[in-house]
């Protein structure tokens, strides 16, 4: 069997960073699940489909391909019917209207399903918003990670620079109140920690002192 360490929180608590570093320590795959939802919002937006159109986005998803091809420096390329979208999907535009997409139902049970596939297959270390809770819950070990509201504003305002995009920091704290909220409010696979979660507070943490506290636990 395949083990399985899964991480949730909100955005800018650190997940991708710390799930991909420690995928890397452990020689297991690292799987972004926020990924596979953005890149599915990006499909949405070139084809045009309204976003309030459950049935219709329904509909598009089983016409698209979603492949998270894992690569040597412990990075993820995301193709999108074999389309490589890795930073498009990181586009102000997807991460402002990814939220519709993730609160429809037959949406999320199609990437759960996709998500499992995934867990079958490889050992992985995979983060999310609801990994723990719905998509693995007898995962080998969980963790939920979160950070104060004004540091994860700094965290996804170094993420935009990084990608050498202009942001101001009002439309990054919008941006992550609404997300929060659609994460934690939507009826199916909301964010929450799972019971069994350990919870690391990153706040104050450096990145190397988040990873060396979860392999402590994994180990
Ligand atoms: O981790 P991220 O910011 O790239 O995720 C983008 C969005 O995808 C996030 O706002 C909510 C959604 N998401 C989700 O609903 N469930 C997941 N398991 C992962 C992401």
């Amino acid at each position: 069997m395949p083990k399985i360490i899964t991480i949730d929180g909100p955005a800018g608590s650190g997940k991708s960073t710390i799930a991909r570093e420690v995928a890397k320590r452990l020689g297991f795959t690292y799987l972004d699940t926020g990924a596979m939802y953005r890149a599915f919002t990006l499909k949405a937006i070139k084809a045009n489909v309204d976003l309030e159109d459950s049935k219709g986005l329904i509909e598009l998803i089983k016409k698209t391909n979603i492949d998270i091809i894992a690569q040597k420096d412990g990075s993820l390329k995301v193709l999108l019917d074999k389309e490589d979208v890795t930073l498009e999907i990181r586009k102000p535009v997807v991460t402002q209207k990814v939220s519709f997409i993730a609160r429809i139902p037959g949406i999320r049970a199609q990437m759960v399903k996709l998500q499992r596939q995934f867990g079958k297959k490889n050992d992985i270390v995979v983060e999310g918003r609801d990994i723990g809770t719905v998509v693995f819950p007898e995962a080998y070990k969980k963790f939920y990670l979160d950070a104060d509201f004004g540091e994860r504003i700094r965290r996804r305002m170094r993420d935009f620079e990084a990608l050498g995009q202009k942001i101001c920091p009002k439309e990054v704290e919008d941006d992550l109140k609404k997300r929060d909220n659609a994460d934690m409010t939507r009826s199916v696979g909301p964010l929450k920690q799972a019971k069994d979660a350990i919870l690391l507070d990153t706040t104050n943490l450096n990145i190397e002192q988040v990873i060396e506290k979860m392999l402590s636990y994994i180990k």
